[in-house]
């Protein structure tokens, strides 16, 4: 297969991630998140000129919650999605899973302070420690870019209930070649910018180039939704904004 045919087709775009990027997934992005926990809610704030609770508010509006359902959210980070969701239904039970001890403490102080209970596990993704069937909800924001998806993917519909719903949303490839122009140059712009005014460390500064370089090679809003159904989830429906920039997808794990 040519480099070419390997982009286009959705496993080999997922081999050539991985080649590119595993090394910087493994060894490099925990200690980004441990140095921008601190900071990270404002630096979204500023990256995103001030657009990041639109595009947190996009995503949650999508989310169907009904009370005392189990919710996980995977990369969770400050929590941010966990408690939007239980002010939207406080009775949920949100657990939430990071490797960033870093970002899982600012996130559980954040929830403690508006009183709402999120449990909390700290380990790689790729492999989920929770049982087979176990969540109705399963969510993920602004992470993906960073993970194998595939696997990622399947360890997703292991953990959700047949039936229950899995909910995407990260920065994703636009479709359109003038808006992805348009969008990696203020990208590459943004991020120098945004290290130097926020004092990241070496970790974060050497991950500059990373940081649009994994956009480049990841998926659009219509890849998405094709890598979704080939993991066997089903009814996808998406809702892309800013022309692809963000994207966020809604799918339902089909049974067995
Ligand atoms: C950009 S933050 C997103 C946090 C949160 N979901 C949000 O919407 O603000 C990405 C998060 O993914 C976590 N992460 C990245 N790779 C991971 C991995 N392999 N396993 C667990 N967490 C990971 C990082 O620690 C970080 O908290």
């Amino acid at each position: 297969m040519t480099c070419s045919e390997k982009i286009n087709n959705l496993d080999g775009r997922e081999l050539i991630r991985e080649q590119a990027f595993g090394n910087i997934w493994s060894n490099e992005i925990n200690d980004v998140f441990a140095d921008v926990a601190g900071y990270y809610d404002r630096v979204n704030r500023v990256a995103s000129l001030g657009l990041i609770n639109w595009f947190r508010r996009s995503f949650i509006s999508i989310i169907d919650v009904e009370p005392q359902q189990k919710v996980l959210d995977v990369c969770a980070g400050t929590n941010a999605v966990g408690i939007a969701l239980l002010k939207k239904q406080p009775s949920l039970k949100v657990h939430a899973v990071d490797r960033s001890e870093e970002m899982q403490h600012v996130g559980q102080e954040q929830a403690k302070a508006l009183g709402f209970n999120i449990d909390s596990t700290i380990t790689d993704v790729h492999t989920l420690p929770f049982p087979d069937n176990h969540f109705d909800i399963v969510t993920i924001q602004f992470a993906s870019r960073h993970l194998k998806l595939i696997p990622l993917i399947k360890e997703v519909k292991r953990v959700l209930k047949p039936g229950g719903h899995f909910y995407h949303s990260d920065m994703l490839r636009p479709s359109n070649r003038l808006v992805e122009k348009a969008y990696f140059a203020y990208l590459t712009g943004c991020v120098s910018v945004v290290a130097w005014a926020f004092k990241s460390n070496k970790y974060a500064k050497g991950c500059k180039k990373y940081f649009v370089d994994a956009l480049r090679m990841f998926y659009s809003p219509e890849e998405m939704t094709q890598l979704l159904y080939d993991q066997g989830f089903v009814k996808v429906s998406s809702k892309s904004l800013l022309g692809g920039v963000v994207g966020a997808h809604k799918a339902v794990s089909a049974a067995e």
